[in-house]
């Protein structure tokens, strides 16, 4: 039976400790904002110009992209109209870390919105939209459709299963696009900033899943519990996120694509010794425990026999056990993060 996300991601920006990766994807794409803002068309008048960044989490990376798109504008378009940065995600993220970071913003420069929706839905008028983004947030589906056997992610699924998600994938992929499109005015841009797995189907990450399913298997009941521990995650193919059948069918003209890895350098510094090997597993738990811990508490909680100390101390059993695992094996968490840059024109 399919299971929504909303409510699954939600606690993704609890911890502002998972800046640093989710920073690095961001700053990756600078170049491409950059000669994406070249190629824009904006609509000349006294509204504010509307931007917007789909999956905004806590916020601080949200509004770093955000602002680096205006400045690109305003060098390139030389406009003295002000901009209105709208952010948008599921209803169940951590608003309040995301308002603390808004709130020391100087408004006089500075201007944004909220809204608590799932990006699958149109989020904004249409025809109003300049500017859209979106990174490292595409690859969570609105369900997942079924759980997979053996595995807790859809990167090591197999027949049926793999091609539920990816069928899952490229609806959830459909509706983003269609409601970006029906928001964009014409030149308007959409940048998406994607994971992936490269040509050898490596995504660089696979340790972190298979530890993620090892530390399942000690914790989680083997029949009930275990095969419900499926993240609602899709990691698609350079092709599937170079989609030009569904962006023609959407208006959309590719400016540009390419495929890159992307290092979050805790490994690096590691042998540089800039980092101890405690520290080192500590920020390779905390980053992925961030990310995927609300789907360990689904799980937990789907029974309705654990009580909430119950499930606290399960989880932290999990990311102890999880963290134990980095610190005796740190070779295998040199971890990288293939992503899939796009940057698309309404036509
Ligand atoms: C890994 S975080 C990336 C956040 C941000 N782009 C950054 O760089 O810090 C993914 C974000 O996507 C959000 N998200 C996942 N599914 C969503 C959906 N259907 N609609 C809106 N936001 C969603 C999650 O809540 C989470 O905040």
């Amino acid at each position: 039976m399919a299971t929504k996300t909303s409510g699954t991601t939600g606690m993704l920006g609890s911890y502002n400790s998972n800046s640093l990766p989710q920073r690095e994807i961001i700053e990756s794409s600078t170049s491409l904002m950059k000669n994406a803002m070249k190629n824009l068309n904006i609509r000349p008048g006294r509204c504010p110009v509307l931007i917007a960044d789909f999956g905004s989490s806590h916020g601080s990376n949200s509004m770093h992209a955000m602002k680096t798109i205006i400045s690109y504008i305003q060098e390139f378009k030389k406009t003295d109209q002000q901009f209105l940065s709208v952010h948008i995600d599921l209803p169940t993220n951590n608003w309040t870390s995301f308002f603390d970071t808004s709130n020391e913003q100087d408004k006089k420069i500075f201007f944004s919105l909220a809204t608590g929706q799932s990006f699958y839905k149109q989020c904004l008028p249409p025809n109003c939209l300049t500017v859209g983004y979106s990174s490292g947030s595409i690859h969570w589906l609105s369900q997942k459709p079924c759980n997979i056997t053996n595995h807790c992610i859809s990167t090591f699924a197999k027949g049926a299963e793999l091609q539920a998600f990816q069928k899952q994938a490229r609806d959830d992929y459909r509706n983003f696009l269609e409601n970006r499109s029906r928001e964009l005015i014409q030149g308007g841009i959409l940048i998406l900033v994607m994971n992936c797995f490269n040509d050898e189907g490596i995504t660089m990450t696979e340790s972190v899943y298979h530890n993620l399913y090892k530390c399942a298997k000690s914790i989680l009941s083997p029949n009930v519990e275990l095969p419900n521990y499926t993240l609602p995650v899709y990691i698609r193919s350079y092709d599937e996120c170079v989609d030009k059948e569904l962006f023609h069918q959407n208006s959309f003209e590719v400016i540009h694509s390419n495929m890159s890895a992307v290092d979050f350098k805790f490994y690096e510094q590691l042998k540089n010794n800039e980092m101890e090997l405690k520290e080192f597993s500590e920020k390779q738990t905390e980053f992925i425990r961030c990310a995927t811990d609300s789907v360990l508490r689904g799980v937990l909680e789907s029974t309705g026999k654990r009580s909430k100390e119950d499930i606290d101390q399960l989880s932290n059993k999990f990311w102890k056990l999880y963290k134990e695992h980095v610190q005796q094996n740190p070779d295998e968490f040199d971890i990288k993060c293939y992503q899939t840059y796009v940057v698309l024109k309404k036509l």
